[in-house]
């Protein structure tokens, strides 16, 4: 059975006005001990074997050439060769990326980079808070390329604050032009606590609408498969690790905030740094959050995160017993439709995906 392992950095050099990750501003003096903390937690590790790994955060390429041939070293020594993984993505942030970093990642066997681009207009990237511009991301993606990274993922979000459809359609050919391999397109949420939300921001839905709209029909039109509500990928190049969740995979998550999802168990370490470092310190588990899922919440959640992938799901007898009705209800209402043997979100579902996404968390209605 195939295993993911993710590694989380939760180090920023800012913190950008719309983020609610687990992440943290000008913490860096703390990133050896975190280093450290990251080694136990490895030993510790269960599984040993993983088909897919990614390094996330926070920002991976903050990390110093040399803490990155440390972390490095952590992952080859605990669980083997990078190269032996099937895909192996390192997520970096333009104005971090070097082309020193770029070649001990490569020279590791990192077969995938993911950057955050977000817009390719500046005056979107004030907006967000964001350290760098797009000349800059411009730049590490043609260092990306000479060092030899023939998958790249690039994120952007629509519906920023004063971005209109003809900036987005811009900023999105602009990208185009570069053929990423990979690219995940966000609708802006509007999390509580962040900057964005304590200003009042609130997003026009139907522009933000409008702008995923055309992402799709621009992107379908050059030959990018939308297989998951906000993924394109050419064509054998969807995400391998996403995907693995998407199919409601095991995988292990190493650092604060990390989760872990094995034998049915879904477990939760603690979001804040400090305390991850003091825990694995004094030989403590990190986790701060456990539970089983089994029945119906088990099945719920197969079938949400399946949902979540454009090729739908086929329903097992259990899931026909447990959700028809509201399965039958979704297919009235226009956000389902039948493909063959599958259900599948619709054009209409696929916006309102959270709506049909109730329906399989608890409390059930039927309760
Ligand atoms: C784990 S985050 C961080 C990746 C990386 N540190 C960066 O900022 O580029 C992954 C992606 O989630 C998206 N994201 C984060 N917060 C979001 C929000 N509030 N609304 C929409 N997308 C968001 C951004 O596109 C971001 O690149
Ligand atoms: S969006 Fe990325 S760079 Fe910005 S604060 Fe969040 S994790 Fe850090």
């Amino acid at each position: 059975m195939k295993t993911g392992l993710y590694i989380h950095i939760p180090f920023c050099k800012q913190k950008c006005r719309y983020c609610d990750f687990a992440s943290f501003a000008g913490r860096e003096q703390r990133i050896e001990e975190y280093l450290a903390a990251l080694t136990k937690e490895a030993q510790l590790s269960p599984i040993k074997q993983f088909q897919t790994l990614y390094v996330g955060g926070g920002t991976p390429s903050l990390l110093t050439t040399t803490q990155i041939q440390k972390l490095v070293e952590i992952i080859i020594r605990n669980f083997g060769p990078i190269r032996n993984f099937e895909e192996s993505t390192f997520e970096a942030n333009p104005e971090s990326l070097t082309e020193e970093k770029l070649a001990v990642l490569k020279q590791a066997g990192f077969n995938r980079l993911s950057i955050g681009l977000q817009s390719f207009n500046d005056a979107d990237l004030k907006t967000l808070g964001r350290v760098h511009n797009a000349a800059q991301f411009l730049h590490a993606y043609q260092m990306a390329r000479a060092a030899g990274f023939d998958n790249i993922n690039v994120d952007l979000i629509a519906g920023l604050p004063g971005q209109t459809l003809t900036s987005f359609e811009k900023s999105l050919q602009r990208l185009l032009d570069l053929k990423p391999e990979h690219l995940s397109v966000y609708g802006l949420q509007i999390e509580e606590g962040t900057p964005f939300f304590e200003q009042g921001i609130v997003c026009d839905q139907i522009l933000m609408r409008q702008m995923l709209e055309q992402t799709r029909d621009v992107l379908t039109a050059h030959g990018y498969h939308h297989y998951e509500i906000s993924n394109f990928a050419l064509p054998r190049c969807e995400a391998k690790h996403n995907t693995h969740y998407w199919e409601n995979g095991e995988y292990i998550g190493l650092g604060s905030s990390a989760a872990s999802y094995i034998k049915g168990v879904r477990r939760q370490n603690t979001p804040d740094m400090g305390v991850y470092i003091e825990r694995m310190e004094r030989g403590e588990s990190p986790v701060v959050f456990s539970e089983e899922l089994t029945g119906k919440e088990k099945e719920g959640e197969t079938l949400l995160l399946a949902l979540r992938k454009l090729d739908g799901v086929e329903l097992s007898a259990v899931q026909e017993q447990l959700f028809g009705t509201e399965i039958k209800k979704h297919l009235q209402s226009g956000l389902l439709e039948p493909d063959g043997k599958k259900v599948k979100l619709s054009k209409e579902g696929l916006f309102l995906a959270n709506e049909v996404f109730c329906s399989f968390v608890p409390p059930f209605e039927d309760l």
